[in-house]
This record gives C-alpha cells, sequence and structure tokens, in this order.
C-alpha cells in the first residue's frame, strides 16, 4: 500500500432548476430547525452544519449546538462511529467560524482518519463490508477530502469506483446507480425516505447524468415540495438534510471561504432569504463533483 496522500477535491458550482420562490418552501423548514429542542449532542451535527452552510443566523442556537457537539466529542470520542465524527467536523468547520480551533486542538481530522483506516481494514477482511455503512464511509471520506485529512489512496480508488457501486451517498443509494434507482423506483420521485431525500438530491445535483432527464429533477422537486406542505419534513434533522439541496449548497460548499457570505438574514420577523446566492439563471450550467489524483479522475 502506498503512503496516505491527500486527494484535491474539486467541487464545482451547480446548475439552477430551483426558482427564487423556492425559499417560500425553505421557511417552514427553517421554522421548524429553528423551534426545536435540541438535547442530543452530535446526533443533531447535521442541523448545525445546515445552519452554517445555508446561512441562517441564530447565534444562541449555533452556540447551543456547538457546545453540545463538542461536549459529545469530549466524553465519548471512542464511541463515536465515522460517520458521526465526520458529521461533528463538518458542522464544526462549517464556513469559517471559531470552532475551527476545537477540530485543530482536539486532532480531530487525524482522528477521523484513523476511524476511516479502520473501515477500510475491516473491509479487506469482511468481503468489503465497513464496520459502519457506505453511507457513513462517504461522509468521512468527505471530511477528510475537505479538511486535508490522510488516508491510503489505493484503498479509495479500489473502493471508490463506480464499478465497485460503493460510493454511497444516502441510505440506500450509490451515485452511480441513483440515476437508474429514480427511473425504477422512484416514480413518486421521493427516493429513499424523508431522510435520506436530502442527501441523494444533493448527490443528483452533482451528478451530471442526472440533468440528462430534467423530468425527473422536476418531479423530485415537486414531490419534495408536496411532502414539505404535508408536513413530512417536521423533524428537525430530516429539514436540515433536505434544506441545503434546495438552496443550492451541498456538503461540498462546508470550506468554500465564500461560504460564510450567505444569503438569509435575520429579521424582525425572524429568518428571511433575501436572496440565493450562486444560482444562476443558465440552464447550460452544470455542476458535478469528481474526485480527482494528479488532474485524473480516480476511477481511471
Ligand atoms: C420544547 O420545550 C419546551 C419546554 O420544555 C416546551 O414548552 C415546548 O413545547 C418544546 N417544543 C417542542 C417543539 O417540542
Ligand atoms: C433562535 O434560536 C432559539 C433557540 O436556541 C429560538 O428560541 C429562537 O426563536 C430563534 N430565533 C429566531 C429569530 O428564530
Ligand atoms: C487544505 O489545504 C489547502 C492547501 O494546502 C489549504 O488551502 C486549505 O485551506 C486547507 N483546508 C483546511 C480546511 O485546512
Ligand atoms: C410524499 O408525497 C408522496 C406523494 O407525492 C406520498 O406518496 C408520500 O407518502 C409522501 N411521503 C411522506 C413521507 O409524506
Ligand atoms: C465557492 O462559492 C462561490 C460562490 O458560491 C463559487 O463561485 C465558487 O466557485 C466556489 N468555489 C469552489 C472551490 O467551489
Amino acid at each position: 500500500m502506498r503512503p496516505p496522500r491527500q486527494l484535491p477535491l474539486m467541487g464545482l458550482l451547480f446548475f439552477s432548476l430551483i426558482p427564487s420562490q423556492l425559499c417560500q418552501i425553505c421557511k417552514p423548514l427553517i421554522n421548524t430547525m429553528l423551534k426545536a429542542n435540541y438535547t442530543k449532542g452530535i446526533q443533531n451535527a447535521n442541523v448545525l452544519l445546515t445552519l452554517r452552510l445555508v446561512g441562517i443566523k441564530n447565534q444562541s442556537l449555533e452556540q447551543q449546538l456547538s457546545q453540545q457537539i463538542k461536549e459529545d466529542i469530549n466524553s465519548k470520542e471512542m464511541e463515536l462511529t465515522s460517520g458521526q465524527l465526520a458529521l461533528g467536523i463538518l458542522a464544526l468547520g462549517a464556513c469559517e467560524n471559531p470552532d475551527e480551533e476545537f477540530i485543530h486542538g482536539a486532532h480531530l481530522v487525524s482522528k477521523l482518519g484513523d476511524k476511516f483506516q479502520a473501515e477500510i481494514q475491516n473491509m479487506e477482511t469482511h468481503d468489503g463490508n465497513p464496520l459502519t455503512n457506505y453511507y457513513q464511509l462517504s461522509l468521512a471520506l468527505l471530511a477528510l477530502c475537505l479538511f486535508n485529512g490522510s488516508y491510503s489512496i489505493t484503498s479509495v480508488t479500489y473502493y471508490f469506483t463506480p464499478e465497485n457501486k460503493n460510493y454511497y451517498f444516502g441510505d440506500q443509494f450509490s451515485v452511480a446507480t441513483l440515476a437508474k434507482k429514480i427511473q425504477s423506483e422512484g416514480k413518486q420521485g421521493l427516493f429513499g425516505n424523508i431522510f435520506s431525500t436530502g442527501e441523494a438530491m444533493q448527490a443528483l445535483f452533482v451528478s451530471s447524468d442526472y440533468y440528462k432527464s430534467k423530468t425527473n429533477c422536476q418531479e423530485t422537486l415537486r414531490t419534495v415540495f408536496y411532502n414539505i406542505s404535508q408536513n413530512a419534513f417536521s423533524l428537525p434533522i430530516a429539514a436540515a438534510q433536505i434544506l441545503p439541496a434546495l438552496m443550492g449548497k451541498t456538503y461540498l460548499d462546508v470550506t468554500n471561504t465564500s461560504c460564510s457570505h450567505n444569503p438569509v438574514e435575520e429579521t424582525s420577523w425572524g429568518p428571511y432569504v433575501t436572496s440565493v446566492q450562486g444560482i444562476r439563471a443558465s440552464s447550460s450550467d452544470r455542476t458535478y463533483w469528481q474526485l480527482l489524483s494528479n488532474g485524473q479522475p480516480l476511477s481511471q
């Protein structure tokens, strides 16, 4: 095995399918996140991540969530799974905020590297099965990429190629097979469940194949909007998972320096979306992400 190396991760901006009136429908989701009672520590990491990623400014809530996440990491670091620690890092490190100190001080990125390595070792000895699941593995790899962690490029190349169909980004879906799943099973436009839909949507938005079928996209959005109106995303974690995709963000934007200049402003009526940054009208724009090694896609 070659020594671990760093892998540059390219994220390009994402193509607009979403009309600006969309954010009318985002409001109940934002309210769900703002009004919930949070007691579950690291399990709410994705709520903090979404608040920061889409630029919902509520300092007291941010502080409360960040405090709970740090306490959990301090008190049960060993028990945390790779995906939990990855989400913790993504949330604490999102959009240039003071919590980055904590990530460095507690050496969280190298600890995540160890957990990722343990997953890979388990895959090597147990017929490709990780300790957790491919979804967590993908989150861990994403966090390692974005926060300059190290990992074995050989293993990643082997296990994360589309041929291996291991690149999961929703509980049951790999990016490689997502498009097909949508055609076959996703007639209702909502794939997986309300928890995985948001992340699956992010994956789709960065996967260029999906745009070949605009109908799929619109169908998915229509169903999501309908489900929102039916209160399907009434749990803060579910709301937090769907919101970035609806607002044109993916987890790849976490370390983007423009991430901290975001469009949501707080007014006396609560948060209000004044503009949707980064979403352009051009339908010729495409977005995708690729894992590149020395400029070459990993699968080659
Ligand atoms: C949160 O907790 C407060 C006080 O314990 C309670 O009044 C309120 O209904 C709770 N809110 C939700 C959304 O559960
Ligand atoms: C900010 O978050 C707190 C919970 O920490 C919530 O009680 C409050 O209503 C939120 N503020 C707004 C303007 O939504
Ligand atoms: C990762 O490394 C690159 C290049 O060395 C640097 O520009 C970037 O700020 C680093 N990112 C983090 C989150 O440390
Ligand atoms: C979402 O809406 C579809 C109809 O378009 C419905 O079949 C499905 O049960 C809804 N899901 C949830 C979780 O409400
Ligand atoms: C960061 O975000 C800005 C605006 O949202 C975009 O123009 C830029 O391409 C992004 N940079 C990266 C590296 O994704």
